[in-house]
């Protein structure tokens, strides 16, 4: 497989165009290198405030951005605005550098390492400690000096608020950071231990046959897809936007593949959502339901993959509007994501005969010379995310 990140963390897909939870946007100028005095150059990083329940010397709840535009985090974090009346707080979604608006050098932000080597947890975490500084003496007062301030986040924003408690203890009394893989860095947790857990899943609520149906379509695809018969085939039964030309468009569909499941596990949540793409309840139950109902028993590869297709729709065409089947991600919050990936984020993660994915070791070589080719990066040392943020400690 030819892919330099696993999708674990969560990229924004399509943002709803119903908007539940409404709050008002603003900007902060923030240093653009908070570590040296190289330079003195500021940019506006985007946070939203929602203070109906704010009531004065109430905390602040600081939602520490993650890799998308924060009105998605926003739009899917009900539990502060559920719990902020208890406790008269200020609700805070404070957007990560790069992803969003909050872009450092606009449009030229992406265009080589020189503008993009500004974007590192490090230094996000030093913007939100920032914001946070301004809005504690915009709410200070004579009896509470210090607002406190509690860090929510998710996922990879759920990384950032445990470090922001664990780096700038006097910036924040806690956080709560859900999901959040603080410990999936080189030899703290086994690299099959994520993709385990997605197929347990999968299992859990589809069933053996459904991942074993995964598990079998790698080779399905590899070996229907060998010559451009094949090829146009598959591109026909999946509908695929771009059709299928090269080996390399292979490895990309199976990544893509990767990631489908993943984000189905993540996003397996009781109720529809809108996060990553728009999903049913329980989309792996229904993923998997459809994979039983187009089986026909599997006498060869092409049916496997005619059923796969049709579960897949699930994840590629709930709203039943899609054209095509769009299998090239290419929004801002994936280079921003690979950049990171590359340079920090180092996620150590291989899959085995024990999960139902395409069975891949982890190689920190080859993941660094992917990096080179395709972001035109290399991480320094896989240990870098340990050194930075402790690891055990
Ligand atoms: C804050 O969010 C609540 C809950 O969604 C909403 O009722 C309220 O109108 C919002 N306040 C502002 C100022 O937008
Ligand atoms: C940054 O600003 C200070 C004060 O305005 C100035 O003295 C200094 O030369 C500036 N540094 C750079 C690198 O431009
Ligand atoms: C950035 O935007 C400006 C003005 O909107 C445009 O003239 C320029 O071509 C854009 N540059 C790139 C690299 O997209
Ligand atoms: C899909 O195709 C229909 C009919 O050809 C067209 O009206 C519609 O705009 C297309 N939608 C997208 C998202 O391309
Ligand atoms: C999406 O679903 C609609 C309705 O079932 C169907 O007409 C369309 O072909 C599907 N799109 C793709 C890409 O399969």
């Amino acid at each position: 497989m030819e892919s330099i990140v696993i999708g674990l963390i969560l990229f924004p897909a399509v943002i709803s165009g119903n908007l539940n939870y409404v709050l008002d946007t603003k900007y902060i100028n923030v240093p653009l290198d908070h570590f040296s005095f190289a330079n003195n150059l500021t940019f506006k990083l985007r946070y939203l405030v929602n203070d109906t329940y704010h009531v004065e010397r109430g905390p602040i709840f600081f939602y520490t951005g993650n890799e998308g535009d924060i009105n998605l985090f926003a739009q899917n974090t009900g539990f502060m605005f559920d719990i902020a009346p208890y406790f008269n707080a200020l609700i805070v979604f404070a957007e990560h550098r790069y992803y969003g608006t909050s872009l450092p050098f606009g449009n030229l932000s992406y265009t080589s390492p020189k503008y993009l080597g500004y974007l590192s947890s490090g230094q996000a975490l030093a913007d939100y400690v920032y914001l946070i500084n301004d809005l504690q003496n915009r709410y200070a007062t004579k009896e509470l000096w210090k607002v406190p301030v509690v860090a929510f986040g998710g996922s990879y924003g759920g990384m950032l608020s445990a470090w922001l408690r664990m780096k700038y203890p006097s910036s924040v009394v806690g956080a709560i950071a859900s999901s959040a893989p603080i410990w999936q860095f080189k030899d703290l947790t086994p690299c099959e231990n994520f993709n385990r857990i997605v197929t347990n899943v999968f299992e859990g609520f589809g069933g053996e046959k459904c991942s074993r149906t995964i598990k079998n379509s790698w080779n399905a695809i590899r070996s229907v897809t060998k010559d451009d018969t094949g090829k146009v085939m598959l591109s026909k039964l999946w509908n695929l936007c771009t059709p299928l030309k090269t080996k390399d468009d292979i490895d990309n569909i199976i990544d893509w593949l990767t990631n489908v499941y993943t984000d189905l596990a993540m996003a397996n949540y009781p109720y529809p959502v809108n996060f990553l793409a728009p999903l049913p309840a329980y989309p792996v139950r229904e993923f998997c339901n459809r994979i039983q109902q187009n089986s026909y028993d599997y006498k060869n590869d092409t049916d496997i993959l005619n059923s796969l297709g049709k579960a897949l729709q699930v994840y590629t065409n709930y709203t039943k509007t899609t054209n095509c089947t769009n299998t090239v991600a290419d929004n801002l919050g994936d280079s921003g994501w690979n950049f990171q990936a590359c340079t920090e984020m180092i996620m150590p993660m291989c899959s085995t005969d024990l999960d139902m994915f395409e069975n891949n070791d982890w190689d920190f070589k080859k993941y660094s010379d992917d990096c080179f080719t395709k972001e035109g990066v290399r991480p320094r040392s896989e240990d870098v995310p340990i050194l930075e943020y402790g690891g055990k400690f």
